[in-house]
């Protein structure tokens, strides 16, 4: 499997930090800032995920709620993110959720970059952030660490652009490559029962093409995709490495860290799903 060669992949990025520390703003910030640029006029909708092209590249950033979704992944072996943009306000500093996170990241083996936000509040310190940060091993490049820290504001915007580029040389480092020529394989990130449209499930495609048509397995449930739909609302025929999507067709719902595969055939799926419901 994997057909021709294997390109370069968007980056799949979460973020994650102690609670008001400003992780929604961020991304409500970058998401706003993208779809103006370049995708005036769609309806804009939350599938737990949307990825953004920046002048360096294309960064995918998941958007459900940080650590549960990071959590559910990881005990299910699944493993969706590349880099963890870790948020710490700098009217605030170092907090229990901010160190939840730092060995979310740790233990996954998962990059950081820091994000130091709320930069435009009067009377912060930006260096008592550092240091409360070093204390944890989280240390800048500028104090002889490896981790690129950024001092961003998402009321003004004041260092976004910074932000999305450290993402993306972080990324560099991490040669992510994917083959686009083979079948779908990805990760469920969210999923729910629509009274009109039955089960909806949002995946990351990692590897390969997801397409309309497909007959898609993941963990107990399968069924043939019937519709995908972008972040944009849009209805799209297939989906690439690192491009979230909304799927319509699965038989029943699938959890958020499902793994999910493009199989053959249908009765095979049926099988595969079967087996694992009675085990
Ligand atoms: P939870 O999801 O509840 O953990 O919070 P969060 O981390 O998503 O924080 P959120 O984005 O909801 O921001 C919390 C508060 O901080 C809100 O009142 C925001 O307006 C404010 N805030 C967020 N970013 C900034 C910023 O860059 N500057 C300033 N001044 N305030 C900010
Ligand atoms: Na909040
Ligand atoms: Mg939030």
């Amino acid at each position: 499997e994997g057909g021709d060669e294997a390109i370069t992949r968007a980056p799949v990025v979460t973020v994650m930090g102690h609670v008001d520390h400003g992780k929604t703003s961020l991304l409500d910030y970058i998401r706003k800032a993208s779809v103006a640029a370049g995708e005036a006029g769609g309806i804009t909708q939350h599938i737990g995920a949307y990825h953004v092209e920046t002048d360096h590249g294309m960064i995918c950033f998941l958007d459900t709620p940080g650590h549960a979704a990071f959590s559910a992944m990881r005990s299910r072996g699944a493993k969706a993110t590349d880099v963890v943009v870790l948020v710490c306000a700098a009217d605030d500093g170092v907090k229990p959720q901010t160190e939840e996170a730092i060995q979310h990241a740790r233990a996954a083996n998962v990059p950081i970059v820091v994000a130091i936000t709320k930069v435009d509040k009067d009377g912060i310190d930006i260096d008592k952030v550092t240091s409360e940060l070093a204390a944890k091993d989280v240390i800048p490049e500028s104090w002889g660490g490896d981790v690129q820290f950024v001092q961003v504001s998402a009321h003004t915007g004041q260092g976004i652009d910074e932000l999305l580029e450290s993402i993306l040389l972080q990324a560099e480092l991490l040669e992510l490559k994917a083959f686009v020529d083979a079948p779908g394989k990805g990760v469920v990130i969210e999923s729910r029962l629509d009274k009109g449209r039955g089960p909806v499930a949002s995946v990351l495609v990692q590897n390969g093409t997801l397409n309309v048509g497909d007959t898609i397995l993941a963990g107990y449930e399968y069924g043939r995709v019937r519709a995908l739909i972008d972040e944009a609302g849009r209805q799209v025929k297939s989906a690439g490495p690192s491009i979230p999507v909304e799927v319509l067709g699965f038989n029943g719902v699938p959890e958020a860290g499902d793994e999910f595969v493009v199989v053959a055939d249908e009765k095979k799926a049926r099988e595969v799903a079967e087996f694992r419901r009675e085990k």
